[in-house]
């Protein structure tokens, strides 16, 4: 069992394979927070707790005399609102007289075997054969029948503590929830970094690193969606660590929708870490009888730097968050029209790029945007789910028949949230995209929401999806979503319950992208929002991969797929080879490095191969083989960040290594040439020391190709890329 329950000393310890997570009930019922750290033998950390008494820190009632006994500097579990915590809280109310004191206390704890669900929430699983248990504390308000139940997920073997917690109203009156944080860490010593990671469309996912200073540091989203702008997983990092050592905190927050992470560092240098649903815009009416759940934030904990870290978030995202047949399978390499022809083509013209394609190699073939309703541009059409077939030129299972005769799988592209206000259901329905009366509703790609959080609205499109699914040979979707949201607010819902519309929209999201996972087994779905907009561990529980960045640029993806690997593994990232110039920057690579760069994805093609060169399909050619040859060992390898793209070195280099140590592959690209080049090393990671390794006829001790590094050769183009593969003896 991971999880012990020292009774003497009301002291809960949770134990995975390098990590301790400790929190005491203590004589007042109050939970603290103890340690969080490097696995260690028994002890009852609250002896770091410091008893000393600062001015203006208030004291409970029940400490009596004890001034120096304060909430507000004692580590806290799951601190609220409004008794004498002054720091940002992970709970607050409003109850129905108006108060929000809460005052938490400990009323109770239950340990289980395996790992607990979250009805209709994403949540980690335990696989067979992993050691999973939950732990679930209960606290009670003091002056009202409000129970929290804070519950936690062990997973020694990977590494991974899980928590989310379920508001009880067992009071007879309204309460409303007006924050509700998933996790909090309390740090009663230390000086930390926060690694986040920020960007735009186009551009998402970068890395970002600053000292945590006095004051409150916070990202965060109230688009809607996780967004392109702040990715829902951030890292407290000690100051110094570094790729290999260091301690660091990783946070990966299992939503989608509106997001924020705080670090809060106080008046006697403690740092509180929360994270959870962003407040703004959350106002959640709970009756009498009802309760709330919160997402789940999944917490890995390092003491060797994010390397150790990103390989437990790797390992638990591939196995235990991505679910069904293809998980762990190897996606089919595919070719989407998107870049190829935008809205502009025919069936006749799909089917000439759909042939090309099966010549090189290609296994699917993604019909993007345009095929459906009136939608030659993106003026029109969200909503009519229906087929364009004059358009197409035949039916969409003709055409599918079609394609697969050529040895081609077939997918299609849906946006499903979405509708345009010149479509038949608008008309129809105008009420069920978010408006709110009597304002002109925003436009955003000049479209609108629909509204999720209606059940009739998610049968429709569902039903609609559904029919144009089962017309054709369908075994790949893509879900998109192209704008943020706002103007919340739903027809179906009362003004009182206005600020659960957010939350139930994504809960609406999850409903829909679950039964469709039900219904199509055998379909892969893969997440896109405007690229990399939703690229969260809550879409990776329904949607195994998702399209990394709308960015197709193979130099300016180094930075977006180095962010990216911080916390999702390659298996996740949808990373295409496109035509140059670039479309995005306008930027000319060789084809040989945009390939280089999307193997580090579930890779694939997005262009028109009429409009590239003999030479270049035949490449192509090599480089699907190439891809399938290195397949195991880049997706089921160790993923190792040898460089950092924003470092000031010429070549921008990462691995896959074996986990057993037998092979590597080195990837480099040469990011910015000059003449008279320095010769550079790359040291590799992941080798066994003392084995010989053999890369082009040459033979390499593993030691010395980690401590002294490898020579990266000359470039002889600009944006060139090597591909180095060591093989043990
Ligand atoms: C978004 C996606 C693209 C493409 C277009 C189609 O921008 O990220 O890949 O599907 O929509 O409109």
């Amino acid at each position: 069992m991971s999880i012990i329950f020292n009774e003497k000393e009301s002291l809960f310890s949770l134990y995975t394979r390098n990590s301790l997570y400790q929190m005491k009930a203590d004589n007042y019922g109050v939970l603290l927070h103890t340690y969080y750290g490097k696995k260690t033998e028994h002890m009852d950390y609250s002896y770091l707790l410091c008893e000393r008494e600062h001015s203006f820190a208030g004291s409970p009632y029940e400490a009596g005399n004890e001034r120096w006994y304060s909430l507000e500097t004692l580590p806290q579990e799951y601190p609220s609102y409004g008794a004498g915590d002054f720091r940002r809280s992970a709970l607050q109310i409003c109850r129905a007289n108006g108060a929000s004191a809460l005052e938490l206390r400990f009323a109770g704890y239950e340990i289980k075997e395996g790992k607990y669900n979250i009805p209709g929430l994403p949540a980690v699983y335990a696989e067979e054969g992993n050691q999973a248990d939950t732990l679930i504390v209960t606290l009670k308000d003091t002056a009202s029948d409000l129970y929290v139940h804070l519950y936690y997920g062990v997973l020694e073997d990977l590494d991974v503590i899980t928590r989310a917690v379920r508001v009880e109203n067992r009071s007879g009156e309204e309460i409303y929830l007006e924050r509700v944080m998933s996790t909090c860490l309390d740090f009663m010593y230390g000086a930390y970094d926060l690694v986040t990671f920020y960007g735009r469309h186009e551009m998402e996912r970068l890395f970002s690193r600053t000292a945590v200073h006095h004051g409150v540091q916070s990202v965060g989203s109230t688009r809607g969606a996780s967004s392109h702008h702040y990715n829902p997983f951030v890292i407290l990092a000690e100051q110094g660590a570094g790729e290999k050592s260091g301690e660091c905190y990783g946070i990966s927050f299992l939503y989608s929708g509106d997001f924020l992470a705080e670090a809060d560092h106080d008046q006697v240098k403690q740092t509180r870490l929360v994270m959870g649903i962003h407040p703004d815009n959350f106002h959640y009416l709970l009756k009498p009888g009802e309760e709330f759940w919160s997402p789940e934030a999944a917490m890995v904990y390092s003491s060797q730097g994010f390397e150790e870290m990103t390989h437990a978030y790797h390992k638990a995202v591939r196995n235990n968050i991505c679910r069904g047949k293809f998980k762990n399978a190897r996606r089919p390499v595919l070719l989407n029209n998107w870049e190829g022809t935008y809205f502009t083509f025919t069936g006749e013209k799909l089917l000439q790029m759909a042939s090309e394609a099966a010549d090189m190699g290609v296994e699917l073939f993604v019909l993007d945007d345009g095929w459906f309703g009136k939608r030659d541009d993106d003026c029109s059409g969200l909503g009519d789910w229906y087929v364009n077939e004059k358009k197409l030129g035949c039916t969409l299972g003709e055409l599918s028949e079609k394609i697969n005769g050529m040895g081609l799988k077939f997918g299609l592209w849906f946006e499903p949230e979405c509708i345009s206000e010149d479509s038949d259901l608008y008309k129809e329905h105008p009420d069920w995209a978010f408006q709110v009366p009597g304002k002109s509703p925003m436009r955003g790609r000049y479209q609108l929401v629909l509204d999720f959080s209606r059940e009739e609205v998610r049968n429709y499109i569902y039903d609609q999806m559904c029919k144009v699914l089962d017309s054709a040979h369908i075994e790949y979707l893509k879900w998109d979503f192209n704008r943020s949201i706002c103007d919340v607010y739903s027809a179906s819902l009362p003004a009182a319950r206005q600020g659960e519309v957010l939350h139930r929209y994504v809960l609406g999201l999850y409903d829909i992208l679950e039964r469709l996972n039900q219904r199509y087994p055998d379909m892969l779905i893969e997440g896109c929002s405007g690229g990399g907009g939703r690229f969260d561990a809550g879409m990776l529980y329904y949607t195994p991969q998702i399209w990394c960045s709308d960015d197709t640029d193979a130099i300016e993806r180094l930075k977006i797929q180095y962010g990216t690997s911080f916390c999702y593994p390659v298996s996740t990232m949808g990373a295409h080879v496109s035509a140059c110039p670039n479309h995005q920057t306008g930027r000319i690579t060789p084809i040989g490095t945009r390939a280089t760069v999307a193997m580090s994805g579930t890779f694939g093609y997005e262009l028109d191969p009429a409009k590239i060169s003999q030479e270049e399909k035949e490449e192509i050619r090599g480089q699907i083989e190439n891809f399938k040859k290195y397949y195991e060992l880049i997706q089921h390898g160790d993923y190792y960040r040898l460089t950092s793209p924003f470092d000031n070195s010429c070549y921008h280099a990462w691995e896959s290594a074996a986990t057993d140590g037998s092979e590597a592959l080195v990837s480099v690209v040469a990011n910015h040439t000059y003449p008279n080049m320095a010769q550079e090393t790359i040291k590799l990671r992941g080798l066994t020391p003392e084995a010989y390794y053999e890369m082009n006829g040459k033979s390499y001790l593993g030691a010395a190709l980690m401590y002294a590094g490898f020579p990266m050769p000359k470039p002889t183009v600009e944006y060139e890329s090597f591909q180095f593969h060591f093989v043990k003896r």
